[in-house]
Order: structure tokens, then C-alpha cells, then sequence
């Protein structure tokens, strides 16, 4: 049932890249669905000079991702919603005509009876969000006496935890934490918060989800892609801030936390602020050595076709030390984690796109068959959030015949082999969930400075400290070699659809 208020969505940055190419789309697969209100108006602002309907054609009508990615839409749908796009300029600093654009905000919520329910959407640079949240409620455009208002902003959300301390300040002297809306698009994938549905709905899989049987754990985040036309920002971020601090330490909390009371935003996220504040904060430079590699991609040749090196990328500085792979091992100081490694590493230009969980089960205590395939191969856990969405179990068989021959075997389970598959974009879930005043997909004020508590010493170790390596690898390999000096003993990464046998139906993405 749609249970969406009326309401108005205000873009901040709406000529930007991440209107068209997510919101727009995300918006018309709502819309689709029926699960938009039946009065909704999107205004557009950013500083570019346009009319309403050079603002429609630009990010609606004449959009290449709408095509791509709202199916066998009718003309006829399209024109509907677009009419319901306006658009108001904002002068060149985000800093001024805000009455201009208060009272825009004014008309259109009585011509379209939106019921003063706003949300503003802030998909501009960083540096801008306190000046928009400070200027809008100078408007009286953060009260709630008449209809809620609620803020989005984009990642990142800070530079690091001091910044990320102050932004929290700035936002909250203006708005209420609860009418605040981080994004982790991360949050917004399906097989992401189905992990908190493995862990808390099954009880085949919790009570093993510990030190006593879980041997470590491995996440790999990987794309196949190089910075493409980020380079500019992506060189002041690096992989550590970009994926590591946001989308991963999200990941880390799901599989860390402990279960919550109910499925509220509040408890969900007290179980995983209280996850991200156990993980273990290395501080000393010995400490940080051992734990942490960084690489960065070098020129290669993919499929016959060369490919630049990071430093030969556009907005790259020639010299630039910026990691495009992290990894990072760490533990986590609570009853549940004590001494299980946890392995993690997110990277760019891999041989494919993909991203897992894996849970590394412990061996049997004592070895009953001999000459079994499994003596070095443990039951494995694995969570597959991208591509091929769904969760794979590897377990030991008795390979047909005489004697006690134990062969490794798969278990698995697809997504799309649901009759019921229509897996919602990130997007459209998350938009969805802030019309609707749901911020359990989102990250609080304390999560996420948690997680830049962790991840600080690690960035300001790499950039201050003595004698800090950075390694590089070709383009289309698994990253720099010096990463398996991470793992103890003799494991190695699992590196996905590396070895297709063991990758059932693993569909590599170049
Ligand atoms: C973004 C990062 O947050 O996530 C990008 O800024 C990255 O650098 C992207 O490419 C990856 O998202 P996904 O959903 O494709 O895994």
C-alpha cells in the first residue's frame, strides 16, 4: 500500500551527475511502482541558469539513464511526471537568494498541495551542506509546526573524524539528528540488509557466528574500473575514504553487531554503533605497519586495449600517493570477536567487479578421514552483495565409492532465482524510506564518526608516518603481492571467479 505524504523533493546540485544518472531514475521507478504520493512536486537548484523545462529535458526527457534504466516506459508516463520537475537557480555560491527560493518552495507547495512536507536533498561539494542547512532554516525551512522537513546529504561525510565532528555540529545547530538523512548507498542494496535477515532469522547460522567456530573473515570489495572522470576528487579521497570508512565499515558493523531488540532504526543502530566502537584502533606505527597495505594501479594492458596507470589519469597528480587499494586486517575487542581476523580490502582496476563476505569456518577439532580433499579447506560462508546477489555454502561430501574420500561441494542460493526477484535499485529504496520517515537505512551521527575513529590513525599513518610504502599492481590483477603478507599463516584471499570451479555460475564482469 502507498503510504508515502504528499510532499516536495528539493535537489541541492541537481544539474550534477548523481541527479540523472540515480535520483531521476530512482524517482520514475517509484512513480512505476506506484509508491509515489499523489501530490509531488521535485524542484531543482544548483547555480547553473536554466528554465523548468531545460531542467526536464536535461535530466528527464532527454536523459540517456533514464532510457537505460526505467523499462518500457510510455511517453505518456514520462510527460506526467516530468511536468512535475521545476527548477530555480542560486546565484553562484549556494549563499544567497534563498527568500527567491524560499518563496519558489512556498508557490509551488500551495499550487500542488504538498503539505509542506519538505525534503532536502544535498548533493553538492561537502563544504556546502552547513552554509544550504544554515540558510534554510534562516527561511523557517527546518520547522516542522506545518508539515515535516527532513535533510539528505551525500557521502562523504567528512574528510576525517574531526571534520566529520564539525559537519555533525553544523548540521544539528540547524536541523534535529532526527529529521537528518546520511546516505550509504551501500545500505540501500538488498543483499547488504540481508545480512541483518542470515544472521537474526535463522537459527542455523547464529549460533556459530563466533570465535568458538568462525576462523576469520574475509570482505573484498572490487571493481574492475579505474577513478574514470573522478579523478580530481578521488585523488584528495583515496580508497580508504571513498569505500573503507563508508560502505565497508557498514558492511563490518552488520556482521559484527550483536542482535537487536526489534528492527527499529534506533536499535539497529545502537547494535551497530556499539559494533563500530569494538573494533580494535591501532595507534602505533608497528601496529599499523603489520595491519595495513596500500597499492595503487599501474598501466596495463586489458583484453588487448591499454589502459592509463592512476597517475596518468585525468585530475591525477603525476606524484599522487593516493591509494586506489586498501587492506586492512583488524580484530575486534568484545566476547563474541576476541582474536578472529577480520581481512578486508576494497580496490580499483581488479580483474572483475565484485563484492563478498566471507566466513571462514573453523576445521573440525580432530580429522576423522585422512586423505580427506577438505584437511585444507575449511566450510566457508559466503554472502555475495554484487554481482550475483545471493549466499553460497561450501560444505565437505563423500566423494561415490569405496573408503572415506571428503570432497568440497556447493550449496547455493541466487537471488534472481526468486519468483519474486524485482531487487529495488539503492537508490529507489533509500529515497523511498526518507519520503516515508525511515531512517534505519541510514547512518547516524554517532556511526559514523565511529567509524572515522578507526579509520583515522590508518589515513594519518599512511600520510605522516616514516617510511610508508605504496605498492603498486598491474591493472587487472588482485592487487599488490605484499597483501598476502597480511594474512597469517598460509591462507590466501579468496580471490572470486579466479577459479570458476569454485565459483559456480560466477558471472565475471570486465
Ligand atoms: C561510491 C564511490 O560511493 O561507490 C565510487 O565513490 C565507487 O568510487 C562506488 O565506484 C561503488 O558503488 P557500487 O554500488 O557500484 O559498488
Amino acid at each position: 500500500m502507498n503510504k508515502t505524504a504528499n510532499q516536495m523533493l528539493v535537489i541541492f546540485g541537481a544539474s550534477g551527475d548523481l541527479t540523472a544518472r540515480k535520483l531521476v531514475p530512482a524517482l520514475f521507478n517509484l512513480y512505476k511502482a506506484n509508491q509515489l504520493p499523489e501530490n509531488f512536486v521535485v524542484l531543482g537548484v544548483s547555480r547553473s541558469n536554466m528554465t523548468d523545462g531545460e531542467f526536464r529535458r536535461k535530466v528527464v526527457l532527454e536523459s540517456t539513464y533514464l532510457k537505460e534504466k526505467v523499462k518500457d516506459a510510455s511517453s505518456d508516463f514520462i510527460n506526467t511526471l516530468a511536468d512535475k520537475f521545476f527548477y530555480e537557480d542560486l546565484g553562484d555560491d549556494y549563499n544567497k537568494e534563498y527568500s527567491k527560493l524560499a518563496t519558489r518552495i512556498s508557490d509551488l507547495n500551495n499550487k500542488f498541495n504538498t503539505g509542506e512536507n519538505y525534503i532536502f536533498y544535498l548533493s553538492t561539494p561537502p563544504s556546502l551542506y552547513e552554509v544550504i542547512a544554515k540558510n534554510l532554516s534562516q527561511q523557517g525551512l527546518n520547522n516542522e509546526t506545518n508539515g515535516w522537513k527532513r535533510i539528505i546529504v551525500e557521502k562523504p561525510f567528512g574528510y576525517s573524524l574531526e571534520t566529520a565532528k564539525k559537519l555533525n555540529i553544523g548540521l544539528q545547530t540547524y536541523f534535529n539528528e532526527s529529521q537528518i538523512y546520511r546516505i550509504d548507498h551501500y545500505l540501500g542494496k538488498e543483499t547488504v540488509q540481508n545480512l541483518l535477515v542470515t544472521r537474526f532469522s535463522n537459527s542455523i547460522f547464529e549460533p556459530l557466528w563466533n570465535r568458538n567456530y568462525i576462523h576469520h573473515i574475509e570482505i573484498t570489495n572490487a571493481e574492475s574500473v579505474g577513478v574514470e572522470k573522478r579523478g580530481g576528487y578521488y585523488d584528495k579521497s583515496g580508497a580508504l575514504r571513498d569505500m573503507f570508512q563508508n560502505h565497508l565499515m557498514q558492511i563490518v558493523s552488520l556482521i559484527v553487531m550483536e542482535p537487536p531488540i526489534d528492527a527499529s532504526a534506533q536499535e539497529i543502530r545502537n547494535e551497530k554503533v556499539k559494533a563500530l566502537k569494538s573494533l580494535r584502533i591501532m595507534r602505533d606505527e608497528k601496529t599499523l605497519y603489520s595491519n595495513t597495505v596500500r597499492g595503487q594501479y599501474l598501466s596495463s594492458v586489458i583484453d588487448g586495449k591499454k589502459v592509463k596507470g592512476y597517475r596518468e589519469e585525468d585530475g591525477v597528480d603525476p606524484n599522487s600517493k593516493t591509494e586506489t587499494y586498501a587492506a586492512i586486517k583488524f580484530f575486534v575487542d568484545n566476547w563474541r570477536w576476541k582474536d578472529v581476523p577480520f581481512y578486508v580490502r576494497t580496490a580499483k582496476r581488479m580483474p572483475t567487479k565484485v563484492t563478498e563476505v566471507v566466513i571462514h569456518f573453523k576445521s573440525p577439532h580432530h580429522q576423522v578421514f585422512k586423505n580427506s580433499d577438505m584437511n585444507n579447506k575449511d566450510n566457508q560462508l559466503i554472502i555475495r552483495i554484487q554481482p550475483d546477489e545471493g549466499i553460497l555454502i561450501k560444505f565437505g561430501v563423500k566423494v561415490p565409492g569405496q573408503g572415506f574420500t571428503v570432497e568440497r561441494a556447493n550449496l547455493d542460493f541466487y537471488y534472481s532465482n526468486l519468483a519474486d526477484n524485482n531487487v529495488m535499485d539503492a537508490y529507489e529504496r533509500l529515497l523511498l524510506d526518507a519520503m516515508q520517515g525511515d531512517a534505519t537505512l541510514y547512518a547516524r551521527a554517532d556511526e559514523v564518526e565511529a567509524a572515522w575513529e578507526f579509520v583515522d590513525p590508518i589515513l594519518d599513518y599512511w600520510k605522516n608516518g616514516t617510511d610508508v610504502n605504496i605498492y603498486g599492481y598491474s591493472s587487472g590483477v588482485w592487487g599488490p603481492t605484499n597483501s598476502d603478507h597480511l594474512l597469517e599463516g598460509d591462507l590466501k584471499w579468496r580471490n572470486p571467479g579466479e577459479n570458476l570451479a569454485d565459483d559456480p555460475g560466477f558471472c565475471v564482469i570486465k
